[in-house]
């Protein structure tokens, strides 16, 4: 793999800044954020009264602590411009999450707050390697979401030449993967996944492609996926996080250098990690939910947004941000199974163990005789005929050793596990709902 680290001279001043100068500009940052959102905002307003709290009352970073929190729900109760700071005719974009349940929850953009977002997506992804002059092939998918658009005006802010594809159309993806040349893929890591399966359909070897970065994120993925991508690819496969309530793609990036975590770009959004529980704010170092407040948006300012996502921070390294470890999943993706907690990214962990399995996996929740039950639906790979029950058998002791559960395997033929187009959907509960 080539070596894309950074030269003098690369970086953003701020990202390799003394800590003193990152802080003070935090709470500078911080002190304004929470006045508009306080002068602005109507719910916030309310919020802080509820809570007896003005912005004067922060005089540190660490006074944070003193404000409420902003959950999903408020998104939901606002629907859909809400919250919004700024005037309506101040908006110039919005995006929306999914909503696979009830309403989507909407975020809005001032110009200023646009631009503000393809800088933190550029700086993402010159940490992953890239440089002015280089392709980038986005196939995260374009519209609400914020993948594609982040992707692609960050890309256009660096100096690259945008490759928009969009999600979807496996075939041609790798066709012009083949034909443009990009130096740079965007996409979530399990559509990466497919991407390969293609790639070998096709009889062509993934490792001559001209792809020399991986951007991967919206979804959990392990570091033994990463080994498996950059294995097949012979590329750096770089970890991308995000969310719309926040800003979407480029909220933190790990770095190529070093690979060790994503560096959150703390001159915007200002992290904190919370014990989920209590909502007491837990050390760096300590494993938690993590928490967010935008330092410098003008449409959306959020204060204290729950993101559900469990990580921890560490101290920075390549950068002088701190990083993020990368997220081991959602407080809602956990499964309780008699009493022991098991995020999908644990059975992805052990199925790549595996030789003979491919890396398409979907976990069903069940219920028979007032027991929960797991199986995990896989396949094997071509080659491994007839070696179902004994694949399948590995799978479950690996994961009753490692994880702590007894699960079923459903090992299949090759093609037969579902297959990604953008976010997986790893958790299939078809438990009655009581
Ligand atoms: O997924 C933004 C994004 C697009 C990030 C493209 C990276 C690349 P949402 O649809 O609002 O936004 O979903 C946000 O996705 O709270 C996490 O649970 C999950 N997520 C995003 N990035 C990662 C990552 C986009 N690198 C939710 N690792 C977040 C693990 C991630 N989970």
């Amino acid at each position: 793999m080539l070596d894309l680290s950074p030269k003098p001279g690369d970086l953003d001043a701020i990202e390799t800044a003394p800590l003193e100068e990152l802080r003070a500009l935090q709470l500078a940052r911080m002190k304004s954020s929470l006045q508009h959102a306080y002068d602005n905002s109507p719910f916030y307003k309310a919020q802080f009264d509820k809570h007896g709290v003005k912005p004067q009352d922060l005089e540190s970073l660490a006074d944070l602590a003193k404000f409420p929190f902003t959950v999903k729900q408020d998104l939901r109760d606002n629907y859909p411009f809400g919250m919004f700071a700024v005037p309506e005719d101040k908006i110039a974009r919005i995006h929306a999450s999914s909503g696979t349940t009830g309403k989507p929850t909407v975020v809005g953009y001032t110009q200023n707050d646009v631009d503000m977002w393809a800088d933190v997506a550029a700086r993402s992804i010159r940490a992953a390697g890239g440089r002015p002059g280089m392709k980038v092939h986005v196939a995260y998918g374009y519209g609400l979401f914020t993948g594609g658009l982040g992707a692609h005006y960050g890309a256009e802010k660096l100096g690259c030449m945008v490759i928009p594809v969009s999600g979807g159309m496996t075939t041609r993806q790798v066709t012009l993967i083949e034909d443009f040349k990009p130096d740079i893929i965007m996409v979530t890591p399990s559509y990466m996944l497919s991407i390969l399966d293609e790639y070998r359909r096709q009889g062509l070897d993934p490792r001559k492609s001209s792809l020399k970065v991986g951007i991967f994120g919206a979804e959990p993925w392990t570091q033994s996926m990463r080994e498996e991508i950059e294995d097949a690819f012979d590329m750096h496969a770089v970890d991308i996080y995000g969310l719309s309530e926040i800003i979407g793609p480029g909220v933190a990036n790990e770095c190529v250098e070093t690979k060790d975590g994503l560096h959150i770009w703390e001159d915007h959004f200002y992290p904190e990690v919370i014990n989920p529980e209590t909502g007491e704010v837990l050390p760096d170092g300590e494993m938690g939910e993590l928490v967010f407040t935008s330092l410098t948006k003008e449409a959306f300012p959020i204060i204290r947004y729950r993101t559900r996502d469990l990580t921890r921070l560490l101290p920075g390294t390549a950068r002088s941000m701190r990083r993020m470890e990368k997220v081991t999943g959602r407080s809602d993706d956990m499964m309780i199974l008699r009493g022991v907690n098991v995020f999908p990214t644990q059975i992805e962990e052990q199925l790549l163990r595996c030789e003979g399995l491919a890396p398409h996996f979907q976990v069903e929740l069940s219920r028979a005789d007032r027991m929960d039950q797991m199986t995990v639906i896989c396949e094997h790979l071509p080659g491994f005929e007839g070696r179902e029950a004994e694949l399948a058998k590995t799978l479950q002791s690996y994961i009753k050793d490692v994880v702590g559960v007894s699960t079923v395997v459903r090992v299949g033929a090759p093609g037969s596990a579902p297959r990604s187009e953008g976010k997986a959907q790893r958790v299939r509960d078809l438990r009655p709902k009581d």
